[in-house]
């Protein structure tokens, strides 16, 4: 059996437990992306909870790559010293915090974007969204990679503990892993080395503007839970060559947000559907050298302890978002079980009036 609470490393960050709070956008930044003061309040509270490594919520790194309304923006230089406010908070609770960053691509509303129009790998209509997406352009690609390298640099500014970039459940990095959204024939689509060349040089603009020694690491879907969409095979192969480059860990995800009931954040009943992308996180870890992060419904301690005998650590999102402190009880001996449903209302919660456990809201009504 795993052990929770054995330290470990992510890169050169020292870790307390192996409990990680995935990424949860969190709506509470200002429409022009600047967090407030309820996000620097909110991560503290999970760090004075126990967790081991607080991943923020996704912050788009230019301006038009937003995702959802509200959502934290790390596009502009005046952004550090807000986001500055969110990493002190954690760690004055005693807590480390990696910012997560990402361009949404095609995967967003017209009427969020105030203007700009949604672009992609290619010229389609989004398949959940609805709404069509623009090709982008060789300059586009180009600008939006120096994007991220631009963006890792102010969370290295704003004081995070490491940078994790976005390369899951649809968003643009997937777009062009994904054959489903990439039809291009130049050298960013075809094959997977074609298709895999806009996250390795995302990752190697990060790792640029940070050096080699501050953590820069990956949420990367193992596939997309759809028919045409990314397969394992070809994850594993994007795995290996970020690995070689120097990733500092891999977060194993899957699913887009098209795939319905197979999306990312799906229904956990009970223990049996508990990590869901565990096997998907075995293959990774096989394939790879660097620490494999595990997320996808983990819920119970006995379940999350099997798992650590063969991947590095679990990531939780929506039981923190009810039980923020459950690490921490769980430290202190506690066996209880999260009592989150799994229902995943805390994403409109989030988007109404900023991140909050929607049963939590509906009982003091
Ligand atoms: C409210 C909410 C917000 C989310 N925001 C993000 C995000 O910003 N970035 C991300 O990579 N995943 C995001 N996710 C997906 C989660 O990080 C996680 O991969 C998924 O919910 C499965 O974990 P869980 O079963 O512990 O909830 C979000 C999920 C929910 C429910």
């Amino acid at each position: 059996m795993g052990d929770i609470f054995t330290p470990w490393r992510l890169g050169g960050l020292a870790l307390q437990n192996r409990l990680v709070r995935s990424a949860t956008y969190e709506g509470l930044a200002e429409p022009d992306g600047t967090p407030k003061i309820e996000l620097a309040n909110l991560l503290g509270d999970l760090a004075e909870g126990g967790v081991g490594l607080i991943i923020t919520g996704y912050a788009y790194v230019r301006s038009d790559g937003l995702g959802l309304p509200n959502q934290t923006g790390v596009y502009i230089d005046a952004q550090v010293g807000p986001l500055a406010r969110v990493s002190d908070a954690v760690h004055r609770c005693g807590g480390k915090v990696a910012l997560q960053i990402v361009h949404a691509g095609g995967q967003s509303k017209p009427e969020w974007h105030a203007g700009h129009q949604l672009i992609g790998p290619s010229a389609i209509v989004h398949p959940a969204f609805g709404a069509p997406i623009a090709a982008m352009s060789k300059d586009q690609i180009a600008d939006v990679i120096d994007c991220f390298g631009r963006a890792a640099a102010r969370a290295k500014a704003a004081g995070f503990d490491g940078v994790q970039l976005h390369g899951a459940h649809g968003y643009l990095i997937n777009q062009f892993l994904s054959p489903n959204t990439n039809l291009r024939d130049d050298e960013y689509g075809g094959d997977i080395d074609g298709r895999a060349r806009f996250c390795l040089e995302a990752y190697q603009a990060a790792r640029q503007a940070v050096g080699p020694d501050y953590p820069v690491f990956i949420k990367l879907s193992s596939h997309d839970a759809m028919e045409g969409g990314l397969v394992l095979e070809d994850a594993l192969h994007v795995a290996r060559r970020l690995d070689a480059m120097g990733v500092d860990a891999i977060e194993a995800s899957g699913g887009v947000i098209a795939a319905g009931k197979n999306s990312p954040s799906r229904l956990v009943k009970g223990p049996e559907q508990e990590g869901y992308f565990l096997a998907e996180a075995k293959a990774i870890k096989a394939a790879v050298k660097c620490p494999v992060i595990s997320v996808g419904g983990w819920r119970t301690r006995p379940r999350i302890e099997q798992a650590l005998d063969a991947i590095d650590a679990v990531a939780i999102c929506r039981p923190l978002v009810r039980q923020p402190d459950l690490p921490r009880r769980w430290a202190q001996g506690s066996e209880e079980s999260p009592t989150c449903v799994s229902c995943g209302k805390c994403i409109g919660v989030a988007m109404r009036q900023g991140l909050a456990c929607a049963l939590d809201l509906a009982k003091e009504d």
